[in-house]
């Protein structure tokens, strides 16, 4: 066992940098492994950029993949229910080997930009769910994320993670290239793109989305059991879902809980006007050309 004295992982390093990402330095000594993942063909990808309803999504799809029994799916925590890809830290399994000790068919996490997903993915045509949430909100959830996960290197003021949040210079690199990225892969390859702010909306219509992506059907009652079960109340008193059972050495639930508030324009409340009207500056230029568009709240 760990003592409470040995962290899993370098505590507020600094990030390194993979193929010009910014990343955890430990996560990238373990990229060789990862680059030669293998993936299998039942295995159902959900690739998020950080904060963006990853555990939120990971819940539904383990409830889909178990007819919506709730006690199945209190069998393990979510981040060993649903894999992190890149994960490595000093001591335990890496999320690698996590993979390859859970039998078929396997979920998994990635927050990977769509250029380093390993190429396996693609080969076997693996289904892939992407979601993306808008980036204000995405910012402030990740603000108080970095205080509370000490993987995180120090987050400044708010100001000054607004600063580095735009700039890329954050775990995973810009919100913008990766939601982008993702985006324009749906034209040659076959992925389920999902928004939070949909979710938050309509969570029963984005379910049935994702039935019709898996070519499932559920009754009526699992549907809403699902959606229950994986509603912001239910899961921040789950503790297989919360996080709560992570090493304290690692998030600090005390400074912020991993399911903070589960809302859409959160920003509002964090935002000066000033940061807000740079923000919009940025966001225009930076999505100029695309398609791809937010909702800033719902
Ligand atoms: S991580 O660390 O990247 O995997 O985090 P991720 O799960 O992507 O994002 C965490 C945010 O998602 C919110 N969340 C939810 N919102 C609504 N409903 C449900 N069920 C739900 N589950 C998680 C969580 O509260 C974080 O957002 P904020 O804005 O910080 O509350």
């Amino acid at each position: 066992p760990l003592s409470a004295m040995e962290p899993e992982y370098a505590i507020r390093e600094e990030l390194g940098s993979l193929h010009g990402i910014p990343l955890f330095k430990s996560f990238i000594e373990g990229w060789p492994q990862v680059k030669a993942f293998q993936a299998r063909p039942d295995d159902l990808l959900i690739s998020t950029y950080p904060k963006s309803g990853t555990t939120w999504l990971s819940e539904i799809m383990d409830m889909i993949y178990h007819d919506g029994n709730v006690e199945k799916c209190r069998r393990d925590a979510i981040y060993n229910r649903v894999p992190f890809l890149e994960m490595k830290v000093s001591k335990g399994l890496s999320g690698v080997e996590q993979l390859e000790n859970t039998p078929s068919p396997r979920l998994v996490k990635t927050h990977l930009p769509v250029q380093l997903l390993p190429t396996s993915f693609w080969e076997k045509d693996c289904k892939i769910i992407y979601v993306a949430r808008n980036p204000k909100d995405v910012a402030i959830s990740y603000y108080y994320f970095h205080q509370m996960a000490k993987i995180h290197p120090d987050p400044g003021t708010k100001a000054e993670f607004l600063e580095n949040f735009m700039a890329g210079k954050v775990a995973y690199g810009s919100w913008y290239d990766h939601v982008r990225g993702w985006w324009e892969k749906k034209q040659e390859k076959k992925i389920l793109y999902l928004f939070y702010e949909d979710m938050k909306k309509d969570a029963r219509r984005e379910v049935q989305k994702i039935l019709q992506f898996l070519g499932k059907e559920l009754a009526e009652e699992t549907v809403e059991r699902i959606l229950h079960h994986t509603s912001f109340q239910e899961m921040k008193k789950n503790p297989a879902a919360n996080y709560e059972t992570m090493l304290p050495t690692m998030m600090d639930h005390s400074l912020s809980p991993f399911l903070r508030k589960g809302i859409s324009g959160d920003w509002k409340n964090h935002f000066t006007v000033a940061q807000n009207e740079r923000f919009d500056q940025h966001y225009q230029e930076h999505m100029a050309g695309s398609d791809l568009h937010f909702q800033m709240e719902v």
